[in-house]
């Protein structure tokens, strides 16, 4: 008995090390399903994805090409995070209808509100197309005939696939191109609002709290998918029907504890697991300080306009969230990687790839990766650091400067045909009107006079002021000119002037260098993730994130960032409350949910404590693209709704360390008690499946 004992012991210790890791749903027969089990799951390879049956994949959909969403009713309802669906929520709210400060709630399904643009990818099966998109492809071709050869293949894989006509065909590469996978996939366009909680709920610690534990945020909102007659996907039409899903979720409310297990199934989008020593020290000693200098400068400003203005407050929600949120995450990369020792250990683990090299006698085939994939890195840095704060700059922070990379886009189609000009114009106005749709040139004037120091410092501050530009009116008449009055107009704007050469620049001399580097460094990081496979087989090896479903587990699990402190993985109401500042733009709380608080009216919602969960923490491996993703128990019931990583661990992306990283997950009972007892729409509970679990008869 003893000596079971300890080897299940010895069993359990290697596979609390043995966490992480972001899997194919099709391959998870074998070694994934024994970590389940050891773990204490009870869920088999084929209850997660299976093409035969539904399956918990049939349940989970990527959202807009962003978020993960599920769904959680026979009705289509779908559940995803309120900050996956922030624009929405902001695109229909004005300071009339205030629904980001008061919420939303739909009272029956005519009052649920389509949305332009909106829609959900449903997996339909996943299949290992590596040997005919790789076949004639050999290590000798050089980089453009190797994917030219790809290309043609790929072309090949999609025609001959096997679909229906109104599904959808995606080849993705993994392990840095070493594998190919086939989707086929089904895209659902009728997505209407259903709800959605105050931000004084769904977004409650605002950027203060964003990337925190604990964390007291009820970051979710209601969808609802809908499809014509056939129940199959269709564009928005009054007589679409709520559609019927193969699989919805159950819902647990008996919640979770301390080393439950736990599985995330979603859509992250990238991770960076592979990178030698040399690229992650230019991440956090180049490229992350750069981006988080620039993105500082434009924050200070745009916050405090916005808590000077409900006007600038709406306007600029989504583009605030946007540029704070990879702000605040890269802070956390950098001392997340400091932390955990991530460049030694990759360092060690290279070591240990040389000598196994030499042991194996596969130095004269590997032996020259790593030293040529350290050089060119280096040699990468200074473009990959212009080629960043360009994009910081034009694209991502400021807005006149993302119309001048618009117009310089026009002035060249000028030089095309007509009929090449007229569909560039086109495309240029409608994201022209999309920039001016939340543009505060005042707001803006002060970005632009904060962040360009950052970029140059041959600048003249009063463009701002000369431009014609910073009016959308006179910017689309300008458009309506013959192009060499179109021509004419650019070259004697101010902005434009200042703007040109370093665009100019950018898609000569810059963008150039940069893909010529960057394939060739992508062409290395293959040979080494195979060499790597080959030399040294019995590390942990899961294909980064590219955007396809993925699966991850692990256990409820609190964790211990620094000396003396350890957190617990589970949130209460009570500290919503612990926290709350009345009137503060972050921490105020509703009064409803205060009185919900004092009498203590929590319904089914509360756990046997008696206190009412909002959030937890596990070891499941989730990156950006996992927001909204479920988290369900060991037999597959919902539990919660993944949102966020604690920011000790955000480094994550580039290495996993079980010990400090973990995703955060609203609570479900918490979400189930915000809809029916804080916004009364109990009528959206009613339609869902709710079980108990742990309540054995
Ligand atoms: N950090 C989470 C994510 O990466 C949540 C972001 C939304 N919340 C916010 N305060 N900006 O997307
Ligand atoms: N909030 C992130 C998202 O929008 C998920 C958190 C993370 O990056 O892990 O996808």
């Amino acid at each position: 008995m003893k000596l079971i004992k300890i080897f299940f012991l010895f069993i359990i210790f290697q596979l609390q090390a043995q966490q992480g890791g972001m899997w194919i749903p099709s391959l998870l027969e074998g070694i994934n399903e024994t970590e389940i089990e050891a773990l204490g799951g009870a869920l088999t390879a084929s209850d997660i994805y299976d093409i035969n049956n539904s399956s918990l994949k049939d349940a989970i959909a990527h959202f807009n090409n962003g978020c993960t969403s599920e769904v959680i009713s026979l009705k289509g309802l779908l559940l995803t995070n309120h900050h996956c669906g922030y624009s929405q929520i902001q695109s229909h709210s004005s300071l009339e209808n205030d629904y980001l400060k008061n919420g939303f709630w739909a009272m029956s399904l005519n009052e649920e509100i389509p949305n332009d643009e909106l829609f959900v990818d449903f997996v339909v099966r996943i299949e290992d197309v590596t040997e005919v998109v790789l076949a004639g492809v050999t290590e000798t071709m050089d980089a453009k005939a190797r994917q030219s050869k790809i290309d043609s293949n790929s072309y090949y894989v999609r025609t001959e696939a096997t679909k229906e006509d109104w599904q959808n065909v995606g080849i993705k590469a993994f392990y840095q191109g070493n594998q190919y996978y086939l989707f086929i996939y089904e895209r659902y366009e009728d997505i209407r609002l259903v709800g959605a909680p105050p931000t004084s709920i769904g977004k409650f610690g605002s950027d203060t709290d964003n990337w925190v534990w604990p964390r007291h945020t009820g970051d979710f909102a209601v969808f609802r998918i809908y499809a014509d007659a056939n129940n199959r996907p269709a564009k928005y039409a009054t007589n679409n029907v709520p559609y019927t899903p193969k699989h919805h979720l159950p819902i647990s409310l008996d919640g979770v504890a301390e080393d439950d297990f736990t599985l995330v199934m979603g859509f992250p989008g990238t991770t960076n697991e592979y990178l030698p020593a040399v690229a992650v020290n230019q991440v956090v000693n180049k490229i992350n300080p750069a981006n988080i200098a620039i993105r500082e400068s434009a924050l200070k400003v745009i916050d405090a306009n916005m808590k000077a203005s409900d006007k600038v407050r709406i306007q600029y929600a989504s583009k605030q969230a946007r540029i704070a949120n990879a702000w605040k995450k890269w802070i956390g990369e950098n001392q997340g990687i400091a932390k955990s020792g991530a460049i030694d250990i990759k360092r060690a683990l290279e070591e240990k790839f040389k000598n196994e090299l030499l042991k194996k006698g596969l130095n004269n085939q590997y032996g020259s990766v790593l030293p040529e994939l350290e050089t060119l890195y280096q040699s990468f840095e200074a473009v990959n650091l212009n080629r960043n704060k360009f994009v910081e700059v034009f694209v991502r922070t400021s807005e006149l400067m993302q119309i001048m990379m618009q117009l310089a886009q026009l002035e060249n189609a000028t030089m095309a045909d007509d009929a090449t000009f007229n569909k560039a114009k086109e495309g240029v106005s409608a994201r022209l009107k999309s920039i001016y749709r939340n543009y505060n040139p005042q707001v803006d004037k002060e970005v632009f006079q904060a962040i360009i120091p950052h970029f140059t410092d041959k600048f003249d501050a009063s463009i701002y002021n000369k431009t014609a530009f910073t009016n959308q009116k006179l910017a689309l008449k300008i458009l309506e000119g013959s192009k060499a009055d179109i021509v004419k107009a650019l070259n004697k704007d101010a902005a434009y002037q200042f703007a040109k050469p370093h665009i100019t620049k950018f898609y000569n001399e810059v963008e150039p260098e940069w893909q010529i580097k960057n394939t060739q460094i992508n062409n290395l990081q293959r040979q080494y993730m195979k060499a790597l496979m080959e030399v040294l087989p019995d590390e942990r090896y899961f294909p980064d994130a590219n955007g396809t479903l993925r699966v991850t587990y692990g256990k409820v699990k609190g964790y211990a960032p620094r000396d003396a402190v350890y957190y617990e993985p589970i949130t209460y109401l009570d500290g919503v409350i612990e926290k709350y500042v009345p009137r503060d733009y972050e921490f105020d709380v509703p009064q409803k949910l205060i009185d919900l608080h004092k009498t203590k009216n929590y319904g089914n919602y509360a756990d046997s404590n008696g206190k009412l969960p909002v959030a937890f923490i596990g070891t499941n491996h989730t990156t950006g693209g996992n927001s909204g993703s479920p988290a369900v128990d060991a037999n597959g019931n919902l539990v919660g709704l993944n949102f966020d990583r604690v920011w000790e661990g955000t480094m994550s992306d580039i290495y996993y360390d079980p010990e400090i990283c973990r995703n955060i997950m609203v609570d479900i009972r918490y979400v189930l008690f915000i809809i029916d007892k804080f916004a009364g729409a109990t009528h959206l509970v009613d339609e869902m499946t709710l079980v108990h679990p742990k309540q054995k008869d």
